[in-house]
């Protein structure tokens, strides 16, 4: 799939992973596939809680394998996140903290992780999810970051990680902005907000974790896409997958082939959609599913590209047809 997006000129076709999963000698044969992915993002390792465990405590070991991976293949690196209200470790959640303690906490980490990264990142993901979760209220988060700091958080990471990386894009990632609404309105506030500040922001990240019921058609994401590319950036759908009710039938499979293949057209059409990542292609070890139903969207699964037996999706096949022969 990546070599058929980049010979329609995206920069790549991704996917999620993490270092648990290269146990998996099928798994493994398919990641390391830069004709299928060109583009990896660790799903948890470079999040806060694993890279930084204890204030003066640092672990790069894990996501660090995922980066070696990546360039030993000759993939780009998705690099995510550096500030987000989930993962965090106790030591910050549960500390005391001023604004001013809090903001050099933050400085801290967003530099040091992104200058050990540096130059080895296409993207970061500076700030994730900054918006509540509600679709329908496009205000900013209530969280430690807000709280504690205010809204030039957001602002503040930005710059320090511009500073620490003066060449990776740096994104604003955030869900259900992919449809119109205060949410999607609030997202575009965000980037205004960074912009007025004077500060770098270059992309936008559509998470786009879909279900076939409540999925925006392709004229709705591609006038989506429209509004934060008119605001000057360059965009990405950054975690696609679309979960299904189980269990599955020809209709459902259906259903989520058109939503992938509507997803992936709507970057096709917008020049500044540089590339499409999935949230992990196998449906095995997806964040949705059996392996977790204790925790995340208990009887929908099959959210990813292949069946658990590694059989293709229509999914798969339709996005492969549609990069093929539009
Ligand atoms: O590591 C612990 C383990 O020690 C413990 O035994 C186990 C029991 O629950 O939990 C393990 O941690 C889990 C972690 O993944 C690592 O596997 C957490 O419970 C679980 O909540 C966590 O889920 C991750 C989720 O972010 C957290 O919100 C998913 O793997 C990850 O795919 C998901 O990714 C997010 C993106 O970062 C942002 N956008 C949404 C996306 C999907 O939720």
């Amino acid at each position: 799939l990546n070599d058929l997006a980049q010979r329609r000129g995206k920069l790549y076709f991704g996917t999620e992973t993490e270092t648990w999963e290269f146990n998996d000698t099928t798994y493994l044969s398919h990641l390391n596939n830069v004709r299928e992915f060109g583009a990896l993002v660790p799903g948890n390792s470079m999040k806060w809680e694993v890279i930084q465990p204890g204030r003066y405590e640092w672990n790069f070991t894990l996501a660090d394998q995922i980066v070696d991976l990546a360039e030993h293949n000759g993939q780009h690196m998705r690099c995510h996140n550096l500030v987000w209200h989930e993962q965090l470790p106790g030591w910050l959640v549960n500390g005391t903290w001023g604004k001013e303690n809090l903001t050099a906490v933050m400085i801290d980490h967003v530099v040091r992780e992104v200058t050990h990264y540096k130059g080895k990142c296409y993207a970061w993901d500076v700030v994730n999810e900054v918006l509540n979760d509600d679709p329908n209220n496009g205000t900013l988060r209530s969280d430690m970051w807000l709280d504690i700091i205010g809204p030039e958080y957001i602002a503040i990471a930005f710059e320090h990680a511009a500073r620490a990386d003066p060449h990776a894009k740096l994104y604003y990632n955030e869900y259900d902005i992919e449809f119109k609404g205060p949410k999607h309105d609030g997202a575009m506030k965000v980037v205004k907000m960074i912009q007025d500040a004077g500060v770098r922001i270059d992309g936008i990240g559509f998470e786009s974790h879909f279900t076939p019921s409540t999925a925006p058609g392709l004229q709705e994401q591609m006038d989506c896409m429209k509004d934060f590319t008119d605001l000057g950036l360059e965009l990405a759908v950054t975690e696609l997958d679309v979960r299904i009710l189980l269990p599955d039938s020809p209709e459902e499979l259906e259903q989520q082939e058109t939503v992938y293949v509507d997803t992936v057209e709507a970057c096709m059409n917008t020049e500044k959609c540089v590339g499409m990542t999935v949230w992990d292609f196998w449906d095995q070890n997806s964040w949705i599913g059996p392996l977790t139903w204790d925790l995340y969207y208990n009887g929908y699964g099959e959210a990813d590209l292949y069946f658990a037996n590694w059989t293709r999706k229509p999914a798969y096949t339709g996005i492969e047809s549609a990069l093929k022969h539009r």
